[in-house]
């Protein structure tokens, strides 16, 4: 499954030297994402020498499976924050994402690379749910959005109500990665790929340990999606999320939707149109779950496509895929200095699927610290203190972590894995020898891994739309031969 971004755009890195073990940098960008690879750029724009290194290769977890829109209305978030926060915190996050915006797009002018202005909607299917977007428009308003009721007719099928805010945004995210690579390298930056970071310890200077030997930097940030090595926690105080997105051509007599569409209530849909290659596909994104708590990931794939079949009768699926995001317990992003970190180690995350945004605004902030500059809106951010539906909220969730890892570990210490090995695409846990082992059959190999995640201890579960082994705990994820993927572990399933 690979994204329509990374299939048609896959990021060329110009040049890999040999790893420069030893060396010492003025930054070191773990992460190459958005929010890394911003990072980097500006940074290196003021004279910084920059190492980002990356686990796998640029773009390959959320950035190059994304759905790309750049947009300050986002869904019903703005009045979540709202109502978990305050006027003001709501104001610093507009403000941030509407500074991030427009650099973005500022960015894409001057590098000349492709997107499209577009109109975003918020709406609802059901009429119980326009309150929703009633609270969603007062929150746009309260922060100075100019977002507004509007009638939708280009939609195949009905919706009670939504909100509308013109001259949003949507890009081809492996093309904007493409760009920043390339300025990184051209600026005296470096890039390493397929090389993991595995330990860090404060400075001055900050030392990394990865899997190819070991660097030095005065700052070290941490681009990572759910910050490995976390100091602060963060993974804790998160749940990952998962979702799927699936490309399709309509048939020629079917117009593809113009807009940048996201539903609030159930079928939560989020639609855009992709031009590739002269001609314009349907993305339709949906049905996310907390990652490894889906009883079967691949029926979400195929519900998603036996909705669109629904609704654009003759579209043909070219591409489909998926990828998580995480969310904190008050939606609002995490970006600064990590506590214990010696001043100078800094992580962003935290994004709740508005990433475009956010990743920029975290790459902002975390430039003007170690660069010494001043952003109101970023402090306002990072000085709030955690709300008490906050806290509520994330104690609740570590008790539900709690429970399940404790159910988790004597399921698995109960039942035995079956004789048979499972069938082609499918895994299943059970114990043998005391311990819970994981075992799948994938390309007609079947392969045992321990099924205890190496992060804190979680039991994996089977992931049978991707053939990965998920962590319900805090969302790492592992391929069926034990190697890691993506999320806070970073050491691989060892193989049994
Ligand atoms: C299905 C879906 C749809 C979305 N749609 C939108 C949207 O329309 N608009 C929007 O604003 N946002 C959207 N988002 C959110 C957005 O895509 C993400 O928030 C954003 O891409 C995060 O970028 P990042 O650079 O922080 O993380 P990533 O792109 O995940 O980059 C992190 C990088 O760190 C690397 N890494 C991890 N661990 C290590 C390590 N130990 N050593 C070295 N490297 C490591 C990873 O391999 C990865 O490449 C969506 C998210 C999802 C899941
Ligand atoms: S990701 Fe934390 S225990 Fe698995």
């Amino acid at each position: 499954m690979s994204s329509l971004w990374l299939d048609t755009h896959a990021v060329q890195v110009p040049h890999e030297e040999p790893f420069p073990t030893g060396t010492h940098w003025d930054s070191l960008v773990v992460g190459a994402g958005l929010t890394g690879l911003t990072t980097a750029v500006l940074l290196a724009r003021s004279g910084q020498r920059v190492l980002v290194l990356e686990a796998r290769q640029v773009g390959a977890v959320a950035t190059g499976n994304t759905t790309g829109k750049v947009s300050l209305l986002q869904g019903a978030h703005l009045s979540a924050v709202r109502s978990a926060r305050s006027d003001e915190i709501l104001q610093a996050y507009v403000d941030g994402n509407r500074e991030a915006q427009s650099w973005l797009l500022r960015y894409l002018e001057e590098r000349g690379v492709d997107y499209q202005q577009r109109p975003a909607y918020t709406y609802a299917h059901s009429p119980e749910s326009l309150g929703m977007l009633e609270q969603e428009l007062e929150a746009c308003h309260a922060a100075g959005i100019q977002a507004q009721w509007a009638e939708v007719d280009e939609l195949p099928y009905e919706v009670a109500g939504a909100v509308r805010l013109s001259d949003q945004a949507q890009i081809q995210p492996t093309a904007v990665l493409q760009s920043l690579a390339t300025e990184l390298l051209e600026r005296g930056g470096f890039i390493v790929e397929r090389t993991r970071m595995v330990g860090a310890t404060p400075g001055p200077p900050v030392s990394i340990e990865t899997s190819a030997g070991p660097l030095t930097g005065d700052n070290l940030v941490v681009a990572t999606g759910s910050p490995v090595l976390d100091r602060g926690g963060h993974f804790a105080r998160m749940k990952g999320h998962r979702s799927y997105a699936q490309a399709y051509r309509l048939p020629s007599e079917t117009p593809v939707p113009q807009g940048m569409y996201l539903g609030v209530d159930a079928p939560g849909r989020s639609l855009r149109s992709a031009p590739v290659g002269g001609e314009e596909l349907l993305v339709v994104g949906g049905n996310g779950h907390e990652v490894g708590r889906a009883e079967s990931p691949a029926e979400a794939v195929r519900d998603l496509e036996a909705w669109t079949h629904r609704h654009f009768p003759g579209a043909q699926r070219t591409h489909a895929w998926s990828a998580q995001d995480y969310r904190p317990a008050d939606g609002l992003p995490y970006f600064g200095q990590i506590p214990l970190g010696g001043g100078s180690m800094f992580a962003a995350t935290g994004f709740n699927k508005w990433g475009m945004t956010n990743g920029i605004a975290a790459a902002l902030a975390i430039t003007s610290q170690i660069l010494g500059g001043h952003m109101q809106w970023a402090e306002t951010l990072a000085e709030r203190s955690p709300s008490f539906s906050g806290l509520t909220t994330g104690a609740k969730d570590n008790a539900s972590i709690g429970v399940r890892m404790t159910g988790d570990w004597i399921k698995a210490e109960l039942k035995s894995l079956p004789e048979d090995p499972p069938a082609e695409g499918q895994g299943a846990v059970g114990r043998v020898g005391g311990q819970p082992i994981g075992s799948s059959t994938v390309g007609g190999v079947t392969r045992h891994v321990s099924a205890v995640c190496p992060h804190m201890g979680g039991i994996l579960t089977w992931n049978d739309a991707e053939c990965s082994w998920d962590c319900p705990l805090h969302a790492s994820r592992f391929t069926p031969e034990g190697e890691v993927l993506e999320g806070p572990a970073v050491s691989n399933l060892d193989l049994k």
